[in-house]
């Protein structure tokens, strides 16, 4: 098969990375994609860095086995846990990872409050670290820890009060804070982004990495020549970890899925 026939291989600890392929799905229509899940490990998020790095690492020799011609780190824990390392063990493959988007935040409104809703491991990885602070004189920027969140989106609750009290508690340590924007900083929230939203006020910019990181995606293959030309509508192909049949409905579901 010719290299640029070949699928885009894309990855997350769980169900998340799929707010990322919809975007990759609607800026490269006629790829193919295969989508790994790797939901028996997730969290990533709480786990040891060690740990995640291995996973990472894992996931993308997998997705090269199964022949992917490109790799989407949809997960930005694994990407600031790993990134790194596999441009190292990889340097001809293309491969983006996701960051929080604070850029687009601190470009949106001068000196505004910024909060970065993300997990623990990526709010204290260096990567982060240096992220945030490139933008120290133009934003006030508040990282917020969210453990649990992105397990109500493992669990298919997108809405309902149980998920409303849970962020509310989170957003409970920056409810006296003026804020401008948030960033979703994990690919797991934008399929909550609406309760995120509700919570938070409607005056509330609400920004996150699928986007930018598809448009990467695209730039990169068009460099390498490997974009694939094909007027027929891709396919996406599903495999998670957990590998039952309510996982590839869930997964099937979230690709479809409006946040309302
Ligand atoms: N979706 C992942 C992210 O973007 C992480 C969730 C987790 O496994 O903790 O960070």
């Amino acid at each position: 098969m010719e290299r640029c026939m070949q699928p885009v291989g894309v990855f997350d600890s769980g169900v998340g990375g799929i707010s990322v392929l919809r975007e990759l799905v609607k800026q490269m229509p006629g790829e193919d994609f295969i989508y790994f899940g790797d939901s028996v490990h997730a969290p990533y998020g709480t786990r040891p860095l060690d740990e995640v790095k291995k996973l990472t690492i894992d996931n993308v020799g997998f997705l090269l086995e199964n022949g992917a011609k490109s790799i989407v780190v949809a997960c930005n824990t694994a990407t600031s846990a790993a990134v790194a390392r596999l441009r190292e063990m990889y340097p001809l493959v293309p491969l983006v990872g996701i960051e929080p988007a604070i850029k687009p935040a601190v470009l949106y409104k001068n000196n505004s409050c910024i909060v970065v809703m993300a997990t623990p491991m990526t709010l204290k990885q260096e990567k982060f670290q240096k992220l945030m602070h490139q933008y120290d004189d133009m934003a006030d920027i508040v990282p917020l820890p969210c453990p649990g969140l992105m397990e109500f989106v493992e669990h298919g609750i997108l809405y309902g009060e149980e998920l409303e009290k849970y962020i509310i508690k989170l957003l409970n340590p920056v409810k006296n804070k003026n804020i401008n924007s948030i960033v979703l900083g994990c690919t797991h929230y934008p399929f909550v982004k609406s309760v995120i939203q509700k919570i938070a006020g409607s005056q509330v910019m609400v920004f996150d990495g699928g986007e930018g990181t598809a448009r990467e995606m695209k730039r990169r293959l068009l460099e390498a020549g490997l974009l694939n030309n094909n007027k027929k509508k891709g396919s996406v192909k599903f495999i998670n970890s957990l590998n039952t049949e309510e996982e590839l409905k869930l997964c099937q579901f979230l690709l479809e899925y409006e946040s309302r």
